[in-house]
């Protein structure tokens, strides 16, 4: 008698036979995962509104096609996800990557940036897994592996908008895998460190352990691949910063406000030179 229990991953398809839909496909992470992923995968669909830089990267390769669509607009995310429904009939695995940054500067606090923030990192992943639950059930096992970020395990400074949308995210995808683990679905939830990516070429602190995006889109693939429920990167980066997370309350405060100290004193002594 076989006694060997069942992992999630048994009765999923190989990734040589899914149907991948991946959004924010046109830069960064996004870009290199395109490169990462074809070649391993049956078809590949990618969303992001630049549609020109879609079809520069879909012209490249046989089995990658665009599905043009901003996140933070149900209705069009609906629609992409019908059109693929039509051509595809299902979807394997969805990743919701697309996202965007913007700090807080507290001296000129704006709840409009926040509102931004979140509307297009948490209610447009929301509204990207919406559209494409339909597509996932009519997998053999589908996956869902969201975007999230580091910076849910340490409230960093000038992090108001951009941590608060990625550990919404977080939250909302543990819910998730609550919920959909009944309905064969699985979702892995990405945290990356630092990775250099248009995005992060704006930061103007220091960026420690900073991969580049050809790298962190291999660790994502592997992850997918293994189905895992966590996949966090790099290692230590990722280890250091939910130690701190760990801490009470107060030495934690200790080290996040001697960041933005530090943060503030490298600005004022730029403008003095
Ligand atoms: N880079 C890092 O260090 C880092 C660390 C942790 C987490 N992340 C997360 O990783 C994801 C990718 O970031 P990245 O660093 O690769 O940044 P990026 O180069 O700026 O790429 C962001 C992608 O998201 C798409 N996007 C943004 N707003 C959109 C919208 N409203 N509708 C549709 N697509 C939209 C962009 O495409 P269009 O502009 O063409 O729409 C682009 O393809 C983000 O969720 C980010 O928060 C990044």
């Amino acid at each position: 008698m076989n006694n060997r229990k069942l992992s999630a991953a048994d009765n999923s398809l190989p990734l040589s036979a899914q149907i991948i839909w991946l959004t924010g496909a046109s830069s960064g992470i996004g870009e290199a995962l395109v490169h990462a992923l074809q070649a391993q995968c049956q078809q590949l669909i990618i969303s992001a509104r630049n549609a020109e830089a879609l079809q520069r990267l879909a012209d490249q390769y046989s089995n990658v096609s665009i599905q043009a669509a901003d996140i933070t607009d149900a209705g069009q995310m609906l629609s992409a996800a019908e059109a693929i429904g039509d051509q595809f009939g299902r979807i394997d695995t969805l990743i919701a990557n697309a996202g965007t940054c913007e700090y807080v500067d507290v001296d000129n606090f704006d709840s409009a940036l926040i509102r931004r923030v979140l509307e297009t990192n948490f209610f447009g992943l929301v509204n990207t897994v919406q559209a494409a639950l339909p597509l996932l059930e009519k997998s053999q096992r589908g996956l869902i592996a969201g975007m999230s970020s580091s910076v849910t395990w340490l409230a960093m400074p000038r992090a108001q908008a951009y941590g608060a949308s990625k550990a919404a995210v977080r939250h909302f995808l543990e819910c998730m895998q609550a919920d959909l683990k009944h309905k064969g679905i699985d979702v892995s939830i990405i945290s990356p460190g630092f990775v250099q990516t248009p995005l992060t070429d704006r930061n103007d602190f220091p960026m420690p352990g900073k991969i580049d995006s050809s790298e962190a889109a291999d660790i994502i693939v592997k992850g997918i691949r293994k189905r895992s429920l966590e996949i966090r990167f790099p290692f230590m980066f990722t280890l250091v910063l939910r130690l701190i997370g760990s801490l009470p309350a107060s030495l934690r405060l200790k080290v996040t406000s001697a960041m933005a100290r530090n943060e503030k004193s490298e600005k004022t002594g730029d403008q003095q030179k």
